[in-house]
């Protein structure tokens, strides 16, 4: 179903204009009105120069976070693409989408919640969806057709090359063509001479320019792009910037002696790409060999400079188009990032900080952007031509911790639509309601706002120990959810009994858990819930994550 959209992008648009000929758009927008361009990327952790991780380039993320507030501790719900999205771009935790896989579909399986599209779509945005914005390529999560029409104001629109993920289109070192993870490609030999990120930054340029010959609507423009999620399929010139010998591996690149089983991803979406697979890892622990760890991380880190690069185009025409002073931005990964050989470990699919935290940019015209002088914000930046700088312009930036369902509420705010208050008890009847809480107060005036002092998140499990459907079991097969919540001194996870049936998670019955004492021990590498000495912090950490986001108060920060 996807191709018909894919093929029809083009078709679409010239339906816009002719709805605007016949003069059937609402007209009910107001001048003045922000517009907002939403960028999602898939499996970004905060690996940017702008997150102090010097050795990547990222300038064109960098220039924006410049010009942006950025989060330094924000989070997201469930470690995975399909639950995290339908989590923030509804306000809602995965316990109340009950989408913890890829199985349904929220509207008709949990409650008719409207969504962050939606809301600015009945305010009188057009809003449009390029790339991955809600979970696509499954399909349920979002209806088969990205929740349209109620998010979006046509069909959304996705790269036609995203079809060959699964192909066999990266050339080996025996000139033959694999289905492989490390996949740099000469862009011209590739199907249809081009990449998905590479369409989808073209088809969001060219739509920036549309919108540019009629202002008197505001956009809502989701851009969602595709690397560095897995395959490593990259345009072969950005592997130049990222020599092997200058590749470490991770600080911590071992499976920490206090984990519980249960906490482990066993990485198997990364064991059947074929590179991986000679590899005879076992099962489930492995270990990688450390020269293949350090090209993993290395395509990792080309990957991401492709995509900045992408992003920089899009900026650029916003800038062009002379909406960069009228347009929120908000830059987020979209879901746990990747384990990089953190814990011996790859993938997502875990209740880590590297799997939870996220970069998140917010851009608010005015108001993060007062430094900006007279040059223009966003001037694409080549790392080609320009030597990329080491030392990355900081912008305003704050420590408190956020989550990804607080974005909806936010922007609302920020766009001065109606925000939407904090859902009941038993949120599934309530259409718009929201289970986080703006954050608007905090971009304004950085401090003197009462805000959490806990984020929760969670990951659910088929069993105690790894097995073949540990990454991504089926809502029917979850039997244990790990639970975790960050405060600002701790991480602590209870992995507890689950019912997928009644949705009834009993923390009275703990399979494990995990405490990191995170001031003395930020990569997270010693367990020390069983020591004695903490069972008084673990049983109140305890009752404070079995009560949950709800119950939290909100405090000076
Ligand atoms: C959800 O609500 C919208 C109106 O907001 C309605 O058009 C749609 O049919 C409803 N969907 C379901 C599954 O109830
Ligand atoms: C990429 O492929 C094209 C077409 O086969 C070829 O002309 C070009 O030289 C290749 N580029 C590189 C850098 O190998
Ligand atoms: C611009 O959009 C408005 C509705 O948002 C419409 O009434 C108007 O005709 C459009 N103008 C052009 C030139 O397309
Ligand atoms: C993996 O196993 C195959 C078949 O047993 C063998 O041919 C190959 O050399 C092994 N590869 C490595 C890296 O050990
Ligand atoms: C929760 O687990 C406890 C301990 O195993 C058990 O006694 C209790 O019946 C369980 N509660 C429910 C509602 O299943």
């Amino acid at each position: 179903l996807n191709i018909i959209y894919v093929n029809s992008c083009r078709l679409w648009w010239f339906l816009y204009i002719f709805m605007f000929i016949l003069g059937n758009m609402t007209s009910s927008a107001e001048s003045g009105r922000p517009n907002v361009l939403f960028l999602v990327i898939d499996d970004l952790r905060p690996a940017l120069g702008c997150y102090d991780y010097p050795k990547i380039f990222s300038p064109n993320i960098d220039k924006l976070a410049s010009f942006s507030m950025k989060f330094e501790n924000a989070h997201i719900q469930q470690a995975v693409c399909g639950p995290s999205r339908t989590s923030f771009l509804t306000s809602r935790r995965p316990d109340t989408t009950r989408l913890y896989d890829f199985g349904s579909y929220w509207r008709t399986h949990a409650g008719n919640y409207t969504s962050l599209p939606q809301h600015f779509k009945e305010n009188g945005y057009f809003t449009y969806s390029i790339g991955k914005v809600f979970h696509p390529d499954e399909g349920i999560c979002s209806n088969y057709n990205d929740d349209f029409p109620l998010s979006w104001s046509l069909p959304a629109c996705h790269p036609p090359t995203q079809k060959y993920k699964m192909k066999q289109v990266c050339p080996g070192p025996d000139g033959k063509l694999h289905m492989n993870l490390l996949c740099p490609v000469n862009v011209s030999t590739q199907p249809e001479h081009s990449l998905p990120d590479i369409q989808s930054a073209g088809h969001a340029v060219e739509m920036i320019r549309k919108f540019s010959n009629n202002k008197s609507q505001p956009f809502f423009l989701a851009v969602g792009f595709h690397k560095p999620h897995i395959p490593y399929k990259f345009p072969e010139q950005y592997l130049d910037l990222y020599p092997i010998s200058e590749i470490d591996l991770a600080p911590n690149p071992f499976i920490p002696k206090e984990l519980p089983p249960v906490a482990f991803s066993p990485y198997t979406q990364m064991r059947i790409r074929e590179d991986v697979k000679s590899l005879n890892l076992s099962f489930p622990f492995g270990p990688i060999p450390y020269d293949f760890q350090r090209k993993i991380r290395q395509h990792y880190y080309s990957s991401v400079t492709y995509m900045d690069s992408m992003v920089g185009k899009v900026l650029q025409q916003l800038e062009q188009s002379g909406f960069a002073d009228n347009t929120i931005i908000t830059l987020i990964g979209d879901h746990g990032r990747w384990s990089l050989g953190e814990h011996g470990d790859w993938c997502k699919y875990e209740n880590f900080e590297v799997t939870t935290r996220v970069p998140m940019l917010v851009h608010v015209p005015g108001m993060t952007d007062v430094n900006k002088g007279k040059k223009a914000k966003f001037q694409y930046i080549d790392v080609f031509n320009e030597k990329p700088r080491k030392s990355v312009k900081k912008g305003p930036h704050l420590n408190v911790l956020v989550e990804a369902v607080d974005l909806f509420p936010t922007l609302a705010e920020l766009a001065q639509l109606p925000v939407p208050p904090k859902c009941p008890e038993s949120p599934f009847k309530v259409k718009f309601c929201t289970e986080g809480a703006s954050f608007a107060q905090l971009i304004e005036y950085s401090s003197g706002i009462p805000w959490k002092s806990a984020v929760f998140s969670q990951y659910p499990r088929p069993s105690d120990y790894p097995q073949q459907n540990t990454d991504l079991p089926s809502l029917k097969d979850i039997r244990i959810m790990g639970y975790t919540m960050r405060t600002h001194h701790y991480r602590y996870t209870a992995w507890v009994s689950f019912n997928p049936v009644k949705f009834f998670a009993n923390f009275s019955e703990v399979h494990a858990r995990e405490l990191y004492l995170r001031d003395s021990d930020p990569l997270e590498i010693y367990n020390v819930a069983n020591l004695k000495e903490y069972s008084n912090l673990v049983s109140k950490l305890h009752t404070r994550l079995a009560k949950g986001w709800r119950h939290e108060v909100f405090d000076f920060q």
